[in-house]
């Protein structure tokens, strides 16, 4: 029988949605990590998140060693991947990235796996992630492509207030509260109230008209 490698893996951003996410699949497709760095800001070094029924505790981003580190699964936000993933990489890691920061980066694979993951073997030490909104788009445009050709797409989304990370779950939860217990509403993670309330916009808007949202959607979904 032949024994599996496992991996030295560690999850940056770990403390916050896309991390636990992350964290959480990890166990639950038993993937063979040997071990299993977690890494967040100074703010939450120290506090423990648990894996496998192991507390395991947080690391500050701002000391991490990552030699010895195979594999890092990304979502600090994209200013703190800029940063630390080209540091990663020179250690030896290989980093896959959910950030906006690499996915337009020519020598930068921006993969879904169940569209082009082939171009995924030509990383430079560095894999993207596209937008929440790009991932299942492709996967429904690339075999209507195959099949038809697509000339051109008309989307709208509805997107989760989980999608603007956890300050923004977190604000909604405060706001029901407030609301319900009849005292001020606080604004601060999004631009408007979000409890009981739809926000037809996503991330700020450009000159053009466009909101960055869209315009991530149109230059990924092009690029995979
Ligand atoms: N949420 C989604 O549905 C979604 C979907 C696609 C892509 N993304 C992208 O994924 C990334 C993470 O999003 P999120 O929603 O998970 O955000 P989030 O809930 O706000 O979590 C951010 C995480 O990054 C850590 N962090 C922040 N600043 C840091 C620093 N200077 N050094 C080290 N760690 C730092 C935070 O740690 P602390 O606990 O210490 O603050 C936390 O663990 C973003 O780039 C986002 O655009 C998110």
């Amino acid at each position: 029988m032949v024994s599996e490698r496992r991996l030295c893996c560690a999850v940056v951003g770990a403390t916050g949605v896309i991390g636990r996410e992350v964290v959480s699949i990890l166990e639950e497709r038993g993937f063979p990590v040997g071990r299993l760095r977690l890494i967040a800001s100074g703010r939450s070094a120290g506090s423990t998140m648990s894996f496998k029924g192991e507390l395991v505790m947080v690391e500050n981003l701002a000391t991490v060693d990552f030699r010895g580190v195979d594999v890092v699964f990304s979502a600090p936000g994209a200013s703190v991947s800029r940063e630390f993933a080209p540091k990663a990489v020179a250690a030896g890691a290989l980093v896959i990235d959910k950030s906006s920061a690499f996915r337009m980066d020519p020598d930068v694979p921006l993969i879904v796996p169940e569209v082009n993951p082939e171009a995924a073997f030509r990383h430079k030490g560095i894999i993207s992630s596209p937008n929440c909104t790009t991932i299942p788009l492709v996967m429904v445009l690339w075999p209507l492509h195959r099949a038809f050709g697509v000339k051109r797409v008309v989307v709208s989304t509805y997107q989760a207030v989980s999608g603007a990370g956890k300050k923004a779950v977190d604000e909604l939860l405060s706001q029901i509260v407030a609301r319900f217990n009849e005292r001020p509403i606080e604004v601060r993670a999004l631009p408007h109230q979000i409890a009981f309330n739809c926000l037809p916009q996503i991330d700020v808007f450009r000159e053009d008209g466009y909101t960055l949202e869209e315009v991530k959607l149109l230059e990924e979904s092009r690029k995979i």
